[in-house]
């Protein structure tokens, strides 16, 4: 579904990820794994054009996104949770939803049955439709950010550290809706800097350190390495 090429991309003259190898196919979860400032949220701009200064292959679905400007990446049904969720805070939850949706086709029937989607997957939200975003808890942020990302109804939904900052109830919570997701037909690309939470949603792995992938494999193959953290650790301080 989604295939980089030899990627590489940054925001000055020096790439800051570099001869990225990556693939993604349809209906799989997939794990992006790397300690802090290893490229990971760089390599999302990448893929959703948010960042200019891009180069190799970009292909989802037979489109090649190296060409695509952000909001037509969008419209491909590619989709980004961002980090920090970065929800509009004086907007309430109905009307940052709605902003999810504006390179949605299909005029108010499709906008509705997103809205209901939506709401099924997280009733919290729909609870609480009129509520201003910025007065949510982080869980219902992070849920809003996601229902927000869905609004486009995309194929492949990337989502950078969706568990950060969450206590684990709330984090088993959003869990449960991805495995929902995935069942419905959404393929998952999730950027983690834990090893535990990533490793048992997913089916395989990249780490990526230093703005290369260091490690590419199945989660089960990498959860069975008993020297896993260690190697972790070491390849993030460079000694692997
Ligand atoms: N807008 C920017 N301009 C210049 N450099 C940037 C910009 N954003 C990030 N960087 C740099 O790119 C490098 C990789 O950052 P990035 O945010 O991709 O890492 P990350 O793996 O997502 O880390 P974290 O786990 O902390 O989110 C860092 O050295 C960072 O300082
Ligand atoms: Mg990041």
């Amino acid at each position: 579904m989604l295939r980089l090429r030899d990627v590489s991309a940054g925001y000055g003259a020096a790439p800051m990820v570099q001869e990225i190898d990556l693939a993604v196919e349809t209906g799989e979860c997939v794990a992006l794994l790397g300690p802090n400032g290893a490229g990971k949220s760089t390599l999302m701009a990448a893929i959703t054009g948010t960042i200019a200064c891009r180069a190799g292959e970009f292909v989802f679905d037979g489109s090649d996104l190296g060409r695509l400007r952000s909001h037509e990446i969008v419209r491909c049904g590619v989709a980004l949770v961002p980090e920090g969720r970065l929800v509009f805070a004086p907007f309430s939850i109905e009307d940052n939803l709605r902003l999810g949706a504006v390179r949605l086709r299909g005029g108010h029937g499709a906008l509705a049955e997103r809205f209901e989607f939506v709401y099924r997957l997280f009733p919290r939200l729909a609870e609480r439709r009129t509520q201003a975003a910025g007065t949510l808890s982080g869980g219902e942020q992070q849920m809003l950010a996601i229902g927000r990302a869905l609004m486009s109804a995309p194929r492949l939904l990337l989502l950078d550290e969706p568990f950060l900052g969450l206590a684990p109830l709330v984090a088993a919570e959003i869990r449960r809706a991805l495995e929902r997701l995935r069942e419905a037909g959404v393929t998952l690309l999730i950027v983690e800097q834990k090893l535990d939470v990533a490793l048992p949603m997913a089916s395989r792995a990249y780490v990526l350190i230093k703005g290369r992938i260091a490690l590419h494999d199945s989660t089960a193959r990498i959860a069975r390495r008993e020297d896993l953290a260690h190697l972790y650790f070491a390849l993030a301080a460079g000694q692997a």
